[in-house]
């Protein structure tokens, strides 16, 4: 047992009933924040990840600014393409973009595996001082992307549309698909594994884009590799949240998975789908384009996702997508504000 208790995020992530509901917001670090940019004007995105002291500065902002209940570590989802080696770049307002992108299996050699502690040691150094310098009851939220929606961008070489270069290789070259989803696998779960050493109290794993999939279609090419990192973090003791867009079809399979939380986006009703879900906690789930509307419309849609979660132990409170860069800090504290209102309305 733990001298301390579990921050409440923690503790809600594992369906215990808490004080109240713990608020964090996807992609609270940098995109909206002035103090963010204001670090942006001298360095770049990739800068600050590499070193630890401005990427825990990054990581702890939104706390200090919104008091929200975790800090998520500062870092995108191709951190760990880039431990091993990869050259990708993130192109401002466009994302990660790779000018030799990853379709054959002789590309695959680029891919090695990842050594945590040597290839990512800034990042790993972030977290231990993002832990030492958040008070008790707020959780750290380590995070990876994971294997298709990383796919997506190796195999594109950068955003896209319809992922359909994604599928037809999926489709046509399966044993280089099972290959290249292995490895990534493997990255994800040792990188997921070495942030829980080094201080991540929760873990999310972000599927962004494979809503775009069928569900037969997941089941046989990316619903093994989900499990098996889900499982292999679980390992560490600490939660994982499985967040994923447009994938309400996918939620049966994904309960398959056995993630403590899923992160349920803001097109499904968040009471309908828990009931579908079953025993698991849930996270989520406002659209983050209300919090682009007017004060009355920010609170009325939050007390709905309040009022259909209920106060059943194992909500937390999110949007069902990171903020949108245009969104104005006031809907944010209007956002935070309505959540602890509505705790305080209903009792504990
Ligand atoms: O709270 C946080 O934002 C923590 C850090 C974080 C970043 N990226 C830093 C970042 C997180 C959690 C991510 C995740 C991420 N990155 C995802 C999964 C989540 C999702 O939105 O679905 C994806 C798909 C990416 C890839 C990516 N990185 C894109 C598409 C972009 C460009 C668009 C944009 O502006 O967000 C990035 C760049 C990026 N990563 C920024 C930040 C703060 C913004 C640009 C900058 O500061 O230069």
């Amino acid at each position: 047992m733990q001298a301390t208790q579990e921050p409440p995020l923690v503790r809600a992530a594992r369906k215990e009933r808490v004080e109240r509901t713990p608020v964090w917001f996807m992609r609270q670090a940098g995109r909206v924040l002035p103090e963010y940019r204001q670090i942006r004007t001298s360095h770049s995105l990739l800068d600050i990840c590499r070193q630890a002291d401005l990427a825990a500065t990054v990581t702890l902002q939104p706390v200090e600014r919104f008091d929200v209940d975790a800090a998520i570590i500062f870092a995108d989802i191709i951190t760990p393409l880039l431990g091993v080696g990869l050259k990708v770049d993130i192109v401002e307002k466009v994302g990660p973009v790779l000018d030799e992108p990853i379709r054959s299996r002789a590309d695959l050699a680029r891919l090695r595996c990842l050594e945590p502690e040597q290839d990512l040691p800034a990042m790993l150094e972030a977290l231990r001082l993002v832990r030492n310098a958040l008070p008790d009851e707020k959780a750290l939220i380590g995070f990876a992307g994971a294997p298709f929606t990383l796919a997506t961008y190796l195999i594109e070489g950068g955003p896209s549309k319809n992922y359909t270069t994604t599928k037809s290789l999926m489709y046509s070259q399966p044993d280089f698909w099972h290959e290249l989803m292995t490895r990534l696998s493997d990255m994800i779960a040792a990188y997921l594994l070495a942030q829980a050493s080094a201080g991540a109290q929760v873990l999310q794993l972000f599927d962004s884009w494979v809503g775009w999939l069928s569900q037969r279609d997941y089941c046989e090419y990316v619903f093994p590799y989900t499990a098996r990192i889900i499982k292999a973090a679980q390992t560490s003791g600490v939660p994982v949240i499985h967040f994923a867009t447009g994938a309400g079809a996918l939620n049966g399979a994904i309960m398959q998975a056995a993630p403590d939380v899923v992160g349920l986006d803001w097109r499904v009703p968040l009471d309908e789908s828990w009931a579908a879900l079953g025993d698991v906690a849930v996270q989520g789930n406002l659209d983050p384009a209300v919090l682009l509307a007017p004060a009355d419309v920010v609170r009325d849609q939050t007390r709905d996702v309040m009022r259909r979660a209920a106060g059943r132990p194992g909500h937390i409170f999110n949007l069902g997508h990171g903020f949108l860069p245009q969104t104005p800090l006031d809907s944010i504290f209007q956002v935070i504000e309505c959540v602890r209102e509505w705790n305080g309305s209903v009792g504990s």
